[in-house]
């Protein structure tokens, strides 16, 4: 935490309340619902990933908080209190956005002080500001350069710190990392939850990249055609979704759409055209209705040679779960390997990963070769919707 940090906007009602609430907001364009009466509650400190394909609403409801957009209906409180009738400069939240917006003209350290001369801190305090920040960005040999002579990176904490110079309570980051190159994207991930959690600033990131938003988030949000579809922890959203967008939309998934054969509390058998599945928990449910089997792909066990029963998780798996195909295509990524199994007289297409954790396998598999391939009832997501 800095330590001469600003008051609080007004002291939280209770303490148990979240530090921002989001109640029921719509945004409307004309006929498109940007943001459709959605609810969100973050907690102080947290930093929260907000994840979605382009278009879904993400920027509008960052905006929406920022102030630069009206809700057309619905309430946002900030540590307790309406900031509807706030102006973006009254509101204790700073926007950071796709593109950093760094005044070219300007260096460095006049981009960081910019805001604080706006509002006319006596000449001390933004001198020791600034250079507060420009130690925790590490940026201080670098003050006198203009945005155009640093590196991507560079620019990007010119920015960070920029945004964070007003001592924001709510940091508002669209797209953070866009404008950089894979390599120093994933660097400078961890390098900004670093900076974010020294400063103790809550944050709500905006990111199209599932990995981004897992690395760095302790909560996600999955968000589409202006509706948060689930909200969780990552590996709660990745191990278990709510729907099938999410589950196809984060991470790889094998997905089977069949019926409900048999219900048992313990375990139930759904039926795909591609196999019958043993699932090994009960779900809720009726007979013969349609469902979805997800199977993550890291999740399954590829061989030439079919499971011996006690490769099985239990006996009651044998014959269930297993397809066979032939291998159609392989990405060979070093540490791991996707297969891409068209399976016997169907054109579903199963894609397997494997992990490469001996230099030499015993089993080379190669472009051609039929395969088994099958996996654990209790690896699988059942999905109703
Ligand atoms: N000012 C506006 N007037 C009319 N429609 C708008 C306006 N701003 C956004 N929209 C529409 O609202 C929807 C959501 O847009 P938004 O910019 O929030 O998406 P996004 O999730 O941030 O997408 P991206 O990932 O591409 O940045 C889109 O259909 C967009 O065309
Ligand atoms: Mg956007």
């Amino acid at each position: 935490m800095l330590t001469d940090a600003s008051p609080p906007l007004s002291p939280a009602p209770h303490r148990a309340a979240p530090f921002l609430q989001i109640k029921r907001v719509v945004k409307q364009f004309d006929e498109v619902y940007a943001v459709d009466d959605l609810s969100l509650e973050i907690a102080q400190g947290e930093i929260f990933g907000l994840l979605g394909s382009s278009g879904c609403g993400k920027s509008t409801l960052l905006r929406l908080l920022a102030g630069f957009e009206l809700p057309t209906s619905g309430k946002i409180l900030l540590a307790g209190q309406d900031i509807g009738a706030l102006a973006p400069y009254e509101r204790p939240i700073n926007m950071m956005f796709q593109s950093y917006a760094l005044f070219p003209h300007l260096n460095v350290w006049d981009n960081i002080a910019f805001g604080l001369r706006r509002e006319r801190l006596p000449k001390a305090d933004i001198v020791a500001r600034v250079e507060q920040l420009l130690e925790l960005v590490q940026l201080k040999p670098y003050v006198k350069r203009k945005p155009h002579q640093l590196s991507g990176g560079q620019q990007q904490r010119v920015a960070l710190a920029r945004s964070l110079a007003k001592r924001p309570q709510l940091l508002l980051l669209d797209e953070p990392l866009a404008a950089l190159d894979a390599k120093l994207r994933k660097k400078t991930q961890l390098e900004l939850v670093d900076i974010i959690e020294q400063v103790g600033v809550t944050c709500i990131m905006v990111t199209h990249d599932q990995e981004e938003a897992m690395t760095m988030a302790t909560r996600i949000g999955v968000m589409n055609e202006g509706k948060l579809l689930q909200i969780g922890r990552p590996s709660d959203i990745y191990e278990t979704p709510n729907c099938r967008f999410v589950a196809d939309f984060i991470g790889s998934v094998n997905l089977f759409e069949g019926t409900l054969e048999v219900d048992q509390p313990d375990h139930v058998l759904i039926t795909t055209p591609e196999c019958r599945h043993y699932v090994s928990h009960g779900i809720t449910g009726t007979l013969g209705m349609a469902l979805s089997v997800a199977v993550r792909p890291e999740k399954m066990m590829i061989q030439p040679q079919p499971p011996r029963d006690e490769e099985r998780e239990s006996l009651e798996q044998v014959g269930f779960n297993l397809v066979h195909g032939v291998i159609k295509d392989i990405a060979y990524l070093g540490n791991l390997t996707t297969y891409h199994v068209q399976l016997d007289g169907s054109i579903t297409i199963v894609r397997v990963i494997h992990l490469n954790d001996a230099r030499y396998e015993a089993t080379q598999l190669t472009w051609g070769d039929p395969v088994y391939v099958w996996w654990d009832g209790s690896d699988v997501v059942v999905l109703t919707h």
